[in-house]
């Protein structure tokens, strides 16, 4: 019996996420919560002959609380995809002012009301949605760490499709056998793709310009969709693909399947609350405690997580990538908590 729950469930990545969600049979209950047509999108998938019973919950005005809470009642996963997504020219740092509080509220929401549940945050800034989260959580005095993602799967899978390309492999081939780190936002994502002996020897054959537009590419993947979308919005369709992906592993890990998977997908999580994170963070990562890393999962939780730097062979350009990284990191966690600290 697993309960899913899906915030911003109407939205562009919220239909199709909450679909291929209808479409897993471990899945017996999705709810789908949104501030419009949430009721609609739960009769349309509730017609799909697959196990898992649709319902749909929408506040009848601004001040009803009633219908996030229902949707969140005795929730084992929730996945939130709630608020505004980019136009051309923004940065997602310009989505703050929105969503950062669109993400406060949800989340105090699954505190009181389901403070077991994992949540995977796919709102951007995720590189301050998720202590925007964590601080919440704290603050109610149930945040668990071992249950707070967020999803940066969309990097991996540009950056899996992207350099199949350029080695003329299949895109499959290379999941699980290169990684992406860091944050989820241009500079502050780093590719990580020498750790498997034979994608490494094939990589050792790009021209730096080919890598270095590679590395630009899986930074600035989403600016491209943005940008081709014209206004109207940024990427959908492949994030709910990302997004079910991880939401997968989750799925799996509760089911008690261990992942087989040579690197686990990565995931942005608060390393201090993980056995050897803030090593991690004190050793490589100049005290940033945010930080995409592959993770183990178990029981719907972190189990581990893989030390890039011990594990994946990162290379002296990619130790630079980090460091970048990190300045962009600081300032959006600092944002992110601090903007929990400042609300009463
Ligand atoms: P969208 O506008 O199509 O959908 C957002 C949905 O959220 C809407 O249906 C809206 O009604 C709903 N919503 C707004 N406020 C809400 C609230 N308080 N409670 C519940 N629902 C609420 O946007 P989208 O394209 O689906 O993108 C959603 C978010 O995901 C954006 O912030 C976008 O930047 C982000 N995103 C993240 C990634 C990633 O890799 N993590 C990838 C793509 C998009
Ligand atoms: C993406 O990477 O596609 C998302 O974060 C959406 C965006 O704003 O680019």
């Amino acid at each position: 019996m697993v309960k899913v729950t899906v915030c911003g469930a109407a939205g562009g990545i919220g239909q199709p996420l909450s679909l291929l969600l209808k479409l897993n049979p471990q899945v017996t209950e999705l709810a789908l919560f949104d501030i419009v047509n949430a009721k609609g999108v739960a009769a349309d998938l509730s017609h799909i002959n697959t196990p898992a019973v649709v319902t749909g919950y929408q506040p009848a005005n601004k001040e009803d609380k009633t219908a996030v809470v229902e949707s969140l009642r005795g929730t084992d996963l929730v996945i939130i995809p709630a608020g505004v997504p980019r136009k051309p020219g923004m940065t997602r740092a310009d989505l703050f002012n929105i969503n950062a509080s669109i993400i406060r509220d949800l989340v105090a929401n699954i505190g009181r009301t389901a403070p077991n549940a994992a949540i995977l945050i796919i709102s951007n800034p995720v590189n301050s949605t998720v202590p925007i989260a964590a601080e919440v959580l704290k603050k109610l005095g149930v945040f668990n760490p071992k249950k707070l993602f967020g999803v940066t799967t969309l990097d991996s899978v540009r950056a899996e499709t992207f350099l199949a390309d350029l080695l003329n492999v299949s895109p499959g081939s290379l999941q699980g056998r290169i990684s992406v780190i860091g944050g989820h936002s241009g500079d502050t994502i780093v590719p990580l793709i020498n750790a498997s002996p034979e994608v490494a020897r094939k990589v050792s054959n790009l021209t730096t310009d080919q890598y270095n537009k590679f590395i630009n590419r899986v930074q600035y993947g989403g600016d491209e969709v943005v940008k081709a979308k014209n206004g109207a919005g940024s990427a959908t369709l492949s994030m709910a693909y990302a997004g079910y992906r991880f939401a997968e592993n989750v799925l799996a890990s509760l089911a008690g399947k261990e992942s087989t998977a040579a690197i686990p997908d990565s995931s942005y999580i608060y390393l201090p609350g993980i056995p050897g994170g803030k090593e991690l963070s004190t050793k490589y990562l100049k005290g940033v405690d945010f930080f995409s890393v592959p993770v183990v999962l178990e029981q719907g939780q972190i189990k581990s997580f893989i030390n890039p730097f011990e594990i994946l062979k990162v290379t002296e350009g990619e130790t630079k990538l980090v460091q970048v990284a990190l300045e962009g990191l600081a300032k959006s966690i600092d944002q992110g908590t601090a903007f929990v600290t400042a609300s009463k």
